[in-house]
């Protein structure tokens, strides 16, 4: 097998596809139709790859990752979704850096590496009313592994980097592919049975608690206050000047360089 090719021998509901618009498309169609928890799709190339808050996601071909995994379970369990896709992702990018550099996670679930964000995660179709009632939720990973610095596009809202740029060789996609589904089988089971497992690995990389930050959310004005802890919840509570702690949940949460 080539190490650029896509491919995991044995894995049971893998579809590999050459180009597609979203693989979270993909995959909620897929998990519309029955597909089973752990079910995953991945593609050499996205024509529409999405990112969080309506951003777009760079997708070009025969470089990176993109992958979507179908997780089911109560809505109250996938609440965590995002988070389980940021510890599974960084685990399996420090894995592959060896020691080179640290991994860490950017609050929500940004994987940064020396300050470049190296992968970003999109999890949808989460939360509603009734939290006991079974559900579904797509979480949807990229990864830059051997795209060279000089063919990021150059409005990107954070500085980006790529793994084979930083460690100065190329990364082979099916062994990283194969570590990072291992990665998520692992917290995927595991969370279920021991959520406080999956928070305490988040708290342990994120480079976001005890920083002044900017927190900015969709049509509010920003605010700034400083990260003090990752709740139950998964929500980080930032402590505004006054002296509140204030939830967050989603939107920007950007250290401020101090
Ligand atoms: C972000 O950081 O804004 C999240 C980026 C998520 C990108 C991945 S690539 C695979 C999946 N399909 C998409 O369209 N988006 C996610």
């Amino acid at each position: 097998m080539r190490p650029d090719e896509l491919a995991v021998p044995g894995r049971p509901n893998l579809r590999i596809l050459t180009s597609t618009a979203s693989t979270n498309e993909d995959a909620r169609r897929w998990a519309a139709e029955g597909a089973p928890d752990g079910a995953t799709v991945v593609a050499d190339q996205q024509t529409s790859g999405r990112g969080r808050l309506e951003r777009s996601w760079y997708s070009p071909p025969g470089v990176n990752l993109y992958l979507s995994q179908i997780v089911r379970g109560t809505k109250e369990s996938l609440r965590l979704v995002p988070l389980l896709g940021a510890v599974a992702t960084r685990e399996t990018v420090a894995e592959t850096l060896a020691g080179a550099a640290a991994a860490v996670i950017k609050w929500p679930n940004d994987v940064l590496v020396s300050d470049l964000k190296v992968a970003g995660i999109l999890a949808e179709g989460l939360g509603g009313a009734d939290p006991d009632s079974s559900a579904e939720a797509v979480l949807g990973i990229g990864v830059n592994l051997n795209m060279r610095e000089q063919d990021f596009p150059a409005d990107l809202r954070r500085p980006a980097g790529s793994l084979a740029a930083l460690l100065g060789r190329p990364v082979a996609r099916n062994v990283f592919l194969k570590s990072l589904l291992d990665h998520l089988d692992h917290w995927r089971t595991h969370s279920r049975r021991a959520p406080e497992d999956l928070l305490d690995a988040l708290r342990k990389y994120c480079a976001t608690l005890s920083k002044r930050v900017r927190v900015s959310l969709p049509g509010v004005p920003s605010w700034i206050g400083t990260a003090r802890e990752i709740d139950s919840l998964g929500r980080l509570l930032v402590e505004t000047d006054g002296g509140k702690l204030s939830p967050v949940e989603a939107g920007d949460v950007d250290p401020l360089d101090e």
